[in-house]
Formats: C-alpha cells, sequence, structure tokens
C-alpha cells in the first residue's frame, strides 16, 4: 500500500511518525516520488497543490489533516474520490473553548479591564459593567455541523440560551432549537452573540455582510471560527465604525495570514487569532484515519463525508 503525505502544517515530523506508527506496513511518499505516483492509494494531505492531484490515479480516499476539506474541494482536478474529514472530539474540545473563553472576554468586560489597567485605572462602575447571567444570554449557533453541535452542547451545560440555524433540514435531532433556511432573521435577531462554524461553499461567500450586521443586536459579539471568506471583511469594520458596542473576534479570514495593512489589526473591539480555534490534535487524527481505512478494508466500502451537492 502507497500513502501520498502532503501538509504545509509545520509539524511535518510528528504527522510522519504518527503515520508509520498506525499505517505500518506502508509505503509513504511525497510529493518528490513522482515515480510511485500510480501506486498511490491514499492521500492524507493539507493544501496538496493541484498539479500533483491531477497525477494521482489511483486514489481511493483522500484524508483532510483538518475539518475543513475546502482545501480538497477547490482543487480543480478533484473528481469524486471519497473524502475523510477530521470529527475529532479532542477537537471539539479545543473549539469549545476557545468560543467559551471569547464570549466570557464579552461578557465579564475582560478587554475593557486590561485597557484600564494599561493606563493604571481603577474603574468599578457596576452600573456600566456588571456581567449578564448566562442564562440571560442567548448564543446563536450558524452552522450546525459537528463542532457546532459539540459546541452547543458545552454551552447548554453552563445555562447559556443556545439556538442554532442550518439552512437545508434534516432528520438529525438536536436538543437545542434549530431555526431553518429563511428563519435566518429570526434567529439573528434573537442572538446577543453569534458563533460562525460555515463551511466555504458557493452559497456562504460573504454571508455575513451589511445586511445581516444590520439585523444584530447592536450590544453584540460576533465570533467566526468557521472560513474567512463567509465574512465581509468590508462590512464588518464598517459596522465596528459605527456601531461601539459591537465586537468581533476573528480566527479566520480571506487572506491568512491576515496582510498587515489590515485596519482590522488595530481595532479596539476586534480580537485576532491566527487559525488556531481548533488545532488538529494528530495522534488521534491518525488513529481515526486508520480506523476508517481498516472499516474500509474490511467491507470494501466507504461513505465519503462529504455531500458534493451541498458542497461541504
Ligand atoms: C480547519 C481546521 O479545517 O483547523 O480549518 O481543522
Amino acid at each position: 500500500m502507497t500513502i501520498l503525505f502532503y501538509t504545509t502544517f509545520s509539524d511535518r515530523r510528528i504527522w510522519k511518525k504518527e503515520i508509520k506508527k498506525y499505517f505500518k506496513n506502508a509505503k509513504i511518499i511525497s510529493i518528490n516520488d513522482k515515480k510511485y505516483f500510480k501506486d498511490v492509494e491514499y492521500a492524507i494531505i493539507w493544501n496538496l497543490p493541484d498539479k500533483i492531484l491531477k497525477q494521482l490515479k489511483n486514489l481511493k480516499i483522500i484524508f483532510s489533516q483538518g475539518a475543513g476539506v475546502d482545501h480538497i474541494l477547490n482543487l480543480p482536478s478533484y473528481n469524486q474520490t471519497p473524502i475523510v474529514r477530521l470529527k475529532d472530539p479532542i477537537m471539539g474540545d479545543r473549539m469549545a473553548n476557545h468560543v467559551l473563553s471569547q464570549i466570557l472576554n464579552f461578557q465579564l468586560h475582560l478587554t475593557t479591564y486590561f485597557n484600564f489597567q494599561t493606563k493604571k485605572i481603577w474603574v468599578d462602575d457596576l452600573e456600566l459593567l456588571t456581567p449578564l447571567q448566562n442564562k440571560k444570554i442567548t448564543i446563536g449557533i450558524l452552522g450546525c455541523g459537528f463542532l457546532g453541535t459539540y459546541i452547543a452542547k458545552s454551552l447548554k451545560k453552563l445555562d447559556y440560551k443556545v439556538i442554532g440555524y442550518k439552512k437545508n433540514k434534516n432528520n438529525r435531532s438536536y436538543n437545542f432549537p434549530i431555526y431553518f433556511n429563511k428563519k435566518i432573521n429570526e434567529f439573528i435577531k434573537l442572538s446577543n452573540i453569534i458563533v460562525v462554524l460555515l463551511p466555504s461553499t458557493k452559497d456562504t461567500k460573504n454571508f455575513i455582510d451589511k445586511k445581516f450586521f444590520s439585523k444584530m443586536k447592536k450590544n453584540s459579539l460576533l465570533i467566526n471560527v468557521g472560513r474567512g471568506v463567509t465574512l465581509n471583511e468590508k462590512d464588518l469594520i464598517k459596522h465596528l465604525q459605527s456601531n461601539k458596542n459591537f465586537f468581533a473576534s476573528l480566527d479566520v479570514f480571506h487572506k491568512e495570514p491576515l496582510p498587515l495593512n489590515s485596519k482590522l489589526w488595530s481595532h479596539p473591539n476586534v480580537i485576532i487569532t491566527p487559525h488556531i480555534a481548533s488545532i488538529t490534535v494528530i495522534e488521534s487524527a491518525v488513529q481515526q484515519m486508520y480506523l476508517r481505512y481498516k472499516k474500509f478494508k474490511k467491507t470494501g466500502k466507504i461513505i465519503s463525508d462529504v455531500n458534493l451537492k451541498n458542497g461541504y
């Protein structure tokens, strides 16, 4: 068995070590081993160049090194090869922690206190800064897939009110109210905080734009941990300029790294993190890939984790 491994993550060595540990008898090749491309049946990849994918004619499964699969679907040579994406509870915990940290920062005015601290001023104006109770805060989860429902579950345990939005109705049952399709306005208006976990598809590009912002509460927080292209950054900057109680926490951007000349860097109401909200846990990622591979070998069947009609 031959596996092509490629990543733009910096921890290449650890990935290789873990792949060797689980896929013991596999030949693991890189994009420089062209003479073995014809033997490649499995690819474990992140940001593989299209010119390489084009040459892999015998692929059976593509494993994504992250939760997202747009780095595969956007490649012009991608055909219908089944894709296995990461659905890892440890990554779910990491994402839930990250989101909770941003909620608490907003709810408890921590950035405001930090700014006072830098000026050495003691402000205890309780009328201004008394935090709302969790049960009085409605958190809207925009995009209720694996990570969205994971976050919802952990926030509900802390007594926050959680609602969700999904474009398409499905048969899944959720233990929090879901607003489908045309109910988007209701969803936006009810939410004190919106957590965006939308995938990048042709329907979600710039989905969060000035129209969307105009329906959000004035004193509110938007957290984007999905994909940068779903948020119109220019509209956000304009919205921030005219709404001093509006805050944003952004982990993903149209262009990553975020360009130095972006106004988002220095806006006092914006927190920037460099796409680290839910970092892949390599050992458990490779273990999951191996389990899916083993099942495929046993049954001869693999159901892709991606619905090509929906584009994610
Ligand atoms: C992603 C990830 O898909 O971090 O962005 O897993």
